[in-house]
This record gives C-alpha cells, structure tokens and sequence, in this order.
C-alpha cells in the first residue's frame, strides 16, 4: 500500500485528531500549532471531497487539574469550565472549523472509558499490584528511578514525587512484540521517521507493564470496583479519540471514521501516542490510527517558552498584532512540519512583508489593476498562448502534483513553498510580458490574453491558499468575482477556470507592511532614552504661497520597468512613462524590489534639474514617504492619464 493510499482511504470517512489540551494552562502557540495544522490538514481533504471529522477537545482530568484548581481555590470543575470557554474562544478566532469538542468530564466519555476497561480486562490484560516509583505530576509520567536526570523529570526537568501505592497494570510487555511488528510493517505508521526510529528503539529496548490507576486523590474517573483509586488520566485521555468518534454512541459515525487517518501530537507526547494508545487498541481488539504524526517545538526569541519567564505567546496576542490569516500561515509557513522552530516578531514580520503583502499582494494589486486600467474592468476571454502564456500554464500542473504529495505526507511548508513558486511565476509572467506596452500599442488580443492569465494565475494561487489562510482566499477569489461554492481543488486547479466577462475593481491591499522592528529594539531604544528632538517632520517648516508650489510640477506617471543599479545598495533605475518617457534613479532599493515595481502608479516631480547618480542621469523624482528602510510610493487610487498634472 502506498502512502497516498493510507491516507485516502476513499470509502472512509477522514478522522483527524488534535491532542486534548490540559485546562491548568491557558492556551498558547504550541496548542495553536497543533490544531492549525489539523484543521489545515482537513481543510484541505474537504477540498479533496472527503468526509472529513475534525477533533479537538481538553483534558480535564487527573492531579495537575487537581493541584492547579487548589492554589485558585476553586473546583477542579469550576477550573475546567472557565478554561475550556478559552480554548474554544482561541480556535473560533485561529478560524478553526473542529466538528466536536469532547472534554473528558463529559458523561459520554466515562463510558467508552468503563466499556475499555472491561474489555482489556477480559483480555487479561489488567491486574492488581502494587507501584512503587516516581512520579511527575505536570506530565502525569510514571518514571523509574534509571529514568530519572539528576533526580528530575527526563522530560521536563522538574521535581517528582516518590509513590508507593496500591495500584491496577496494563500488561503492556504483551504488546512489545506485536507493537514492533506493527511499526515496522507500516512505514506510514509515525512520522516523521526520527520519531519513529526513537520509538521503535524505545519498544525493543523492552516494554514494562504500566500502572494505569492512581491513589490519594478524586479527580478522575473511578476504577470500576475499586473507587479508592482513579484511573490514570492518561488512559482516561486517550480514550478521547473513541468517545469523539462516536464509540458506544453513534454506531453509524464510528464505522465512518473509526480508525483516525492522522493524529497529530507534539514530539513531547508521541510516546502515549506510539506505544501506549496502540497497546491499548490492540488489548480491547479496535482498529489501530493510520498515522501517527510528531510536530517540533517552538521557542520564543530563541528561549523556551515558560511563564517564569513570561514569554508565553497567546494565540490572541498573535491574532491581534498579525491578524488570524498571517498567523496561521506564518507557523505552517515558517517551519517544516515535525522540526523545532523559533518565533520571532522579525520572522514574522519579514514573512508578512515579503510573503503577503509583497509577492501575494502585489499580484492581486497588479491583476486588478490592469483590467481595470487597461480593459475598463471588464475581465476578457484570452485568445492564443505563447511559450510566456504557456509556462505559466504548465506550471500549474506541477503545482497540483508538488502541493497535493506535500499535504498528503503534512509537509505544509513545501506545499506553500510550492505555491509561493508559482506566485512568484505569475508575478515574473507580468514583468516579462510587459501588458502595459500591449495596451500602448493597441494590441489587444495579446493584452487580453495577458490579463487574463494573470487573473487565473491569481485564481488558482487562491484556491490553494483556501486551507491555510481561508478568509484571504475568499477576499482574493471575491475580488476576482470567481464564485467557487461546490467545487473541489482538482477542477479549482485547472487552468481555464476563471469566468471572463466579470467586472472586476482595484482590490485594496491584502497586507499591510509591518515595521521590521523588534520589540527588544525597540525596549533598547526606549533604554538609551534620546535626548528631546522633534521629528524632521514635525520641525518648523516656513510657509509658501500658492504660487510657490505651483512652480513644482508634479505629473501622473507608470513605472515601465525597474533595475537596481550597479554597485548601490538602494538605487533602482526606473523606466517612467509620465505621458513622455522619463529615466529615474530612485534610492528606493531597500523598501522595494525591483521586481515589485513595474505597473505601480506613481507621482513624479517632472521639473526637478536633472541629477547624474552612478553615472545616470535622472530625470526627475518619485515621491514617497518615510525612511529608507520603510519607504511607501505614493500612488493614485483612481485610473489617470499618464502625465497628468497633479494640482
Ligand atoms: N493533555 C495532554 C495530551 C493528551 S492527548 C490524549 C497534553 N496536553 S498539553 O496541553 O500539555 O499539550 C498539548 C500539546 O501542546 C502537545 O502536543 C505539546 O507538544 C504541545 N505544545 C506545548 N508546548 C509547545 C511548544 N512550545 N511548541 C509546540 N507545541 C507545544 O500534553
């Protein structure tokens, strides 16, 4: 069986899971992680025409919840109501469309978890002892005095707490020779392979019976029997996956979905997941999950991110200062799926400036703003293809392939990769193509031609956007006035696809540009405290008349074409037509690249002496505000003719 074939599973319905995130926590970027990349993953299967089920939930049990409830003084209860509004408020506004949420201190839940129970005991697979070990409560891990670093959690490097209590096992050891089987026979099974190859190592290093119960404290689900004891929030967590797919309560979903098509989970928990979970399928004799898949960590500004330190990233604050789209793009954007990763606000805002607002933005910008200037708005059919027009085409075919493989084996990154490739393609077929000098010289089967496959290469750049950035793609396919209910990624890919005759408007800018400025630099401004000065701007600037302005002469112009200049930094050497072709040099170099400038509507001070910079003479000067290094060209926001005198 191939991968693509784990995956499809035609005749199924696509489950796909989130871990259940523990209520002591608010949420954070790790959990928004996860489900992002879930519900990108189902996004894209819908899209697929798959009956897709999204899941999510929290884990509300267990001594963590416990402890954390007592230091509030609250029920763990009252804990987990008020922290689960949190969770769901963070997923509605990441745009997060999850088809249940399940909390394990729903009544649904405590039955799949007795009906497991029975089962795995009447397979002989649970039985009475006694535990004696540690234990590490914010992981709610059982470890061995080996396993321990230093007298500490291996895997958080905190305190652990020595039991010595009655307790019920799951005879785990049964399952190391079946589990090993397992892993080695279904390649697709974990991923990404390091995960796999750490778990198999740790399956043949030799699997210990596990204890599955715990004494001293109520909140959890009682042990049928024996209510002293709760059973062990991780078996009570697991069994979440069960209870939300309709186990024991809608037979008809369950056979749909039953196993999950993908699970996906931190690296941190991949052991639960790998080797306890299926343990525990294969004791109550249930369908193991198709896919396991381990994502990496994120730190914050290169730190590990703990509220000691008071880094912790909520998914609001990243909504707010980048907005829900840019968000979930710059995390399935930034990383490879299953690698660690790093946050910064400067990655995050490159990725918006270049990625969004510049490569994505400009090519919506540009093919709007040319129908509407060049065909009155009026979107036309295109007539016959050169090898320009053809490459662009053939490039979609390569898209479709590289994207579909990439989403199929969760490697988002080289999916958007992939698109970007062919944004960047639709954005060099402008600058080749030059539509403008089509419209000059009265070409117009070629202009239209040229319009229009800008148009669809925007389309369909849209339409594998839909997953990751849902609402931008809908603003994008809205301003293309290319309807797309009821259709599916194979026929939204095919090139020809986009209706002709539709009105189309200058779409606004999709990003804003966001100040390549860190907060540290901008606290070790605030540190150096400068003496008082007044802005260049807000300094006091002498009055003129009328008539003094009037000696500026400030003309409508087109930028034709744009190259860097030789040896500088920041000059671009522009090709300006302001009713007359006008050469410009421009120290505009660090705020644009030249490839993003071609069609940009501009203003020109056409009566400036001329200036020779690098051995060029300029023939004018462009207006634009701020500094270097964050510099906006003015431009007009209606059609004007080139020259036209600015008053
Ligand atoms: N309740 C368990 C899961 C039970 S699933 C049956 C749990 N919850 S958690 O809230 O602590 O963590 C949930 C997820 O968040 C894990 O997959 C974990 O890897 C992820 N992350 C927590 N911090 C993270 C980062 N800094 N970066 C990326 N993901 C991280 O574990």
């Amino acid at each position: 069986m191939t991968e693509e074939h784990i995956l499809k599973q035609k005749d199924k319905g696509f489950y796909i899971t989130t871990p259940i995130y523990y209520v002591n926590d608010v949420p954070h970027i790790g959990h928004a992680y996860t489900t992002v990349a879930a519900d990108v993953l189902a996004r894209y299967k819908r899209l697929c025409g798959e009956k897709v089920f999204l899941i999510t939930g929290t884990d509300e049990h267990g001594k963590k919840i416990q402890r954390s409830a007592e230091e509030r003084g609250i029920s763990p209860k009252a804990l987990a109501d008020e922290v689960v509004t949190k969770f769901k408020d963070a997923w509605k506004i990441l745009n997060i469309k999850n088809d249940d949420f399940i909390r394990t201190t729903e009544e649904r839940h405590a039955r799949v978890v007795y009906e497991m129970w029975a089962r795995m005991k009447a397979n002989g697979d649970i039985y009475p002892g006694l535990y004696e070990g540690w234990y590490c409560i914010p992981d709610e891990s059982y470890w061995t005095e080996k396993e321990l670093v230093n007298g500490k959690c291996p895997v958080c490097g905190r305190e652990v707490e020595r039991i010595k209590e009655e307790s019920y096992f799951f005879r785990l050891s049964k399952y190391q020779q079946p589990l090993l089987e397992h892993i080695e026979s279904n390649s697709g099974f974990i991923l990404p392979v390091s995960r796999k190859n750490e778990i198999l190592s740790f399956v043949r290093d030799g699997l210990k019976d596990l204890s599955i119960t715990r004494a001293g404290f109520e909140w959890g689900i009682k042990v049928p029997d024996n209510p002293k004891l709760v059973i062990y929030v991780w078996l009570d967590a697991l069994l979440n996956y069960l209870t939300a797919a309709g186990f024991l309560s809608d037979e008809g979903k369950f056979s749909s979905f039953w196993p999950p098509a993908v699970q996906i989970v931190g690296k941190d928990i991949i052991k639960f997941h790998a080797v306890y979970w299926p343990a525990f399928l294969m004791s109550a004799g249930l369908p193991l999950p198709k896919r396991i898949f381990a994502h990496g960590w994120w730190t914050i500004e290169g730190m590990k991110m703990s509220k000691s330190i008071g880094n912790v990233v909520s998914p609001e604050s990243l909504v707010k200062d980048y907005g829900t789209d840019a968000t979930r793009y710059f995390l399935m954007r930034e990383v490879p799926f299953g690698l660690d990763g790093n946050f910064s606000q400067i990655a995050m805002n490159t990725r918006i400036n270049s990625d969004l607002a510049n490569d994505l933005g400009n090519l919506l910008s540009r093919a709007t703003g040319m129908v509407v200037r060049f065909a009155k708005g009026v979107l036309q059919a295109a007539s016959e293809q050169d090898d320009a027009d053809r490459t662009l085409m053939q490039k979609t075919e390569w898209l479709y392939r590289t994207y579909s493989q990439a989403m199929n084996n969760l490697e988002f990154h080289t999916a958007l990769t992939a698109l970007w490739e062919f944004i960047g393609e639709a954005n060099r077929y402008v600058d080749l193509t030059k539509p403008w000098q089509d419209a000059k010289t009265g070409n117009t089967a070629r202009l239209n031609t040229r319009l229009y496959n800008t148009i669809e290469a925007t389309r369909i750049a849209a339409a594998y956007l839909l997953p990751f950035m849902p609402d931008t793609a809908e603003t994008i396919l809205n301003a293309l006035s290319q309807d797309i209910k009821g259709r599916d990624l194979e026929k939204l890919s095919q090139w020809g696809g986009a209706i002709a005759g539709v009105k189309i408007t200058q779409a606004p800018p999709l990003f804003e540009k966001k100040l390549e400025k860190s907060k540290t630099d901008a606290a070790r401004a605030e540190r150096a405290v400068p003496p008082p000065q007044k802005h260049p701007e807000q300094q006091a600037v002498p009055l003129i008349s009328i008539d003094e302005f009037k000696k500026t002469e400030l003309k409508v112009g087109t930028i034709i074409s744009a190259q860097k200049v030789e040896g500088s930094q920041k000059l671009i050497k522009l090709e300006v037509d302001i009713g007359e072709k006008r050469t410009i040099v421009a120290g505009i170099g660090k705020s644009y690249k030249p490839e993003e400038l071609p069609g940009k509507r501009i203003v020109v001070v056409a009566n400036l002496q001329p200036a020779e910079l690098f051995g060029i003479q300029s023939q004018g000067m462009l207006l634009a505000a701020g500094d270097p290094e964050h510099l906006a060209l003015l431009t007009l926001d209606r059609d004007t003719t080139n020259g036209t005198r600015i008053k």
